[in-house]
């Protein structure tokens, strides 16, 4: 299956969904509070926002202006409509464009969030780019698929090693964005309730989607790569998962 078509499938799974990766709310709050020295109404850009859970938190947890950028123009008419339901507008703007060619004059943003699209380009591309769009002195928080711990079961790594070969272990994460002009603020696993929060409504959708796309093999096989990762998600959840690393602009 060509990358087109997997993502378009990945996206007819996710859409509607609340979210299209793990995180929570508060997650995305105990990030935003380790940014201590944002200014009163910071510039922020949510980098492969999906359909927008944490785009929205950060509207309500700041006064600031939070544009919501991703590339798949369905997820971005979801969230269009609950910006709009909300009231929102003034304070959210959406942008579809490409995370590997940000459209924005550089240094204009005062925090850079991503949660769970950095590995699309990759960790250290994207720590390395983006930094050029945080101002001097501003704030990237990131969440990342990362290794918890050295002992690495057979039967994760099997699958990890071919689904996202450049996983990494916190440690080296840490190192990285350090090496990368970054000052480590601070970093937390996200708890297994992050992981619930997509998975369950995913879980219900799967069998709806198997069906709608009945016959079609790529579709299928989504579907059961999906399954095997739910299940060693769960299984493993203590030696892999979701890190946010919060980190400040070096200079
Ligand atoms: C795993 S989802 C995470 C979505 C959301 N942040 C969340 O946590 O629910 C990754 C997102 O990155 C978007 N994406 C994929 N490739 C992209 C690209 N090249 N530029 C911008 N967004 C991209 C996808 O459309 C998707 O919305």
């Amino acid at each position: 299956m060509d990358e087109e078509r997997l993502i378009a499938l990945l996206i007819a799974l996710h859409d509607g969904l609340p979210r299209q990766g793990p995180g929570d709310s508060a997650s995305t709050r105990r990030a935003l509070a380790l940014c201590a020295a944002l200014p009163d109404a910071p510039e922020i850009l949510d980098i492969g926002c999906g359909t927008g859970a944490q785009t929205l938190t950060l509207a309500a947890a700041t006064t600031g202006r939070i544009t919501a950028l991703d590339r798949s123009l369905d997820f971005l008419r979801s969230l269009r409509r609950t910006v709009i339901e909300g009231g929102w507008t003034s304070r959210v703007r959406l942008c579809q464009g490409d995370m590997r060619a940000l459209p924005f004059r550089e240094a204009s943003f005062d925090l850079i969030w991503s949660e769970g699209a950095v590995y699309i380009m990759g960790f250290d591309a994207g720590l390395t780019q983006w930094r050029s769009w945080v101002k001097p002195g501003g704030y990237l928080a990131v969440s990342e698929l990362s290794w918890f711990r050295s002992d690495r079961p057979a039967k994760l790594r099997a699958f990890l090693d071919v689904e996202y070969p450049a996983l990494r272990s916190v440690a080296a994460n840490l190192a990285a964005a350090s090496e990368g002009g970054w000052q480590v603020v601070g970093h937390f696993p996200l708890p297994w309730s992050a992981w619930q929060a997509y998975y369950d409504p995913l879980r219900e959708r799967l069998p709806v989607f198997r069906t709608a796309h009945a016959g079609d093999a790529d579709a299928q096989t989504v579907a059961d790569l999906t399954e095997s990762e739910m299940a060693l998600m769960a299984r493993y959840a203590e030696d892999c998962g979701y890190a946010f690393y919060v980190l400040r602009r070096r200079d």
